[in-house]
């Protein structure tokens, strides 16, 4: 059993530098835990309260129940791999991962019972074969894979990993994401793990924290960040390329739905009407989110769909990015705003907007659906049909300065208690 539960959690460095507000989290017995957000939002920081070696200036943290803030890092029982795993040069692989149990004091470990713990880590690794070798000697992948052994060995009740990963080069990295969900099917406990890349999160993840700034702004699965972002930050942040938003008007009528945009109309049906009519949701200008791969595209216009010119064709190989542009709004009537709604500053952030621009999108559409005459006519200049179905819209609040709260799915209960304070 190795619960850790985080309550108020704050870190405010020497010189005043909040890195972690109020942070409130619990994590179950043997969870893969992934904390993600871009630089500076205090991973490293959270990560490193946990394993006792950065000071907790608010707050609790419990590892089993028991209070740990005044535990020193060794008396915690955490193991922590880091980005930079400094590996001895001048000892072995075999003496690289007995390090940290010769160092055990209260009681010293046999050399026995040593030998069957790095044995038996450097089989789960697949790295018997190099027990003899120095580091220098390694690959990059098999010296992360020795950084990772010499923390297993240590039978610990918490595994943290600060970025492992972001050393290797993109094809290494993929091969280990795959090695460490192995990994943690043979070594029963609970990991906590940090990176920015949202892919890791996603695949390793039994549950994700998005944090930007010191602040959870959501926990979930990965199916719940993706499917139902609690604001604009996560929706933008999980999935790649980044999901295409722009300003709408939500209109309603008796129980149907529809989005106007761009002089587009598309409707919205089934699911996704009775949620917004379930949450009394009235018409309204709305932040509209739809990811690259869910909308859907006709080359041939259509009652209803949005117009745009193809600025930029990527083709990938099994998928076709295309960068599009919507048409022009005419100038002084900002699109569907009321001229009030106009004055809300919330709406100069979509300056293309207002601007009476165009607004860029990205779009991505498998190659197996497209002909071959298709593939050779979707290129710079020519005109597409842009529409979405109601099920993977997602909408949003714009308010100024605000975090641009999904109307449906607001912030996770966490998000709102952290952002309380
Ligand atoms: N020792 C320190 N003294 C003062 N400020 C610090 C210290 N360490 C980190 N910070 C600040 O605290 C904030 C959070 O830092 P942290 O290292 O936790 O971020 P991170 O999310 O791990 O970022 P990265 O992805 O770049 O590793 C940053 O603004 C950082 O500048
Ligand atoms: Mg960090």
């Amino acid at each position: 059993m190795a619960t850790v539960v985080l309550k108020n959690v704050k870190k405010i460095y020497n010189g005043g530098v909040v890195a972690v507000h109020d942070f409130n989290l619990s994590i179950k017995d043997k969870e893969f835990i992934v904390f993600v957000g871009p630089s500076g939002c205090g991973k490293s920081t959270t990560l490193r309260m946990i394993a006792g070696l950065e000071d907790i200036s608010e707050g609790t943290v419990e590892i089993d129940g028991v209070v740990v803030n005044d535990l020193q890092p060794k008396d915690r029982n955490v193991s922590m791999v880091f980005q930079n795993y400094a590996l001895y040069p001048h000892l072995t692989v075999y003496e690289n991962m007995a390090f940290p149990l010769r160092l055990l004091k209260h009681p010293k470990m046999s050399n026995d019972e040593i030998y069957q713990r790095v044995t038996e880590a450097a089989k789960i690794l697949g790295i018997t074969q190099y027990l003899t070798r120095k580091p220098k000697n390694l690959s990059g992948g098999q010296r992360q894979r020795v950084a990772i052994g010499r923390a297993m060995v240590r039978d610990s009740k918490v595994f943290c990993m600060d970025e492992p990963l972001s050393n290797l080069d993109a094809k290494l990295r993929n091969q280990m994401r795959a090695e460490i969900i192995l990994l943690r099917k043979r070594i029963q406990t609970t990991f906590i793990y940090v990176t920015h890349d949202q892919t890791e999160a996603m695949t390793l993840g039994d549950r994700i924290v998005i944090m930007k700034d010191g602040f959870i702004m959501q926990v979930g699965t990965p199916v719940e960040v993706f499917d139902r972002p609690g604001n604009l930050f996560v929706a933008e942040f999980i999935g790649a390329p980044k999901m295409n938003t722009f300003l709408a008007r939500l209109e309603r009528k008796g129980g149907e739905y529809y989005v106007e945009a761009f002089g587009g109309k598309l409707p919205i049906k089934g699911e996704k009407a009775k949620e917004l009519a379930d949450k009394g949701i009235d018409s309204r200008t709305v932040l509209l989110g739809v990811r690259p791969e869910h909308m859907t595209f006709s080359d041939k216009p259509a009652e209803g769909l949005i117009p745009c010119e193809i600025q930029v064709n990527e083709m990938m190989g099994s998928e076709l990015h295309l960068h599009v542009l919507t048409p022009e709004v005419p100038e002084g009537t900002f699109g569907s705003l009321s001229e009030e709604e106009a004055k809300n500053p919330a709406y100069a952030e979509d300056k293309e907007f207002l601007a009476g621009g165009r607004k860029k999108l990205i779009v991505r559409i498998p190659t197996v659906n497209l002909t071959e005459q298709q593939r050779a006519e979707l290129i710079p200049g020519k005109e597409i049909y842009l529409g979405a179905e109601g099920k993977v819209m997602h909408f949003f609040t714009a308010d100024a300065g605000k975090l641009k709260t999904n109307l449906l799915y607001g912030p996770g209960e966490e998000a709102e208690a952290s952002m309380a304070s």
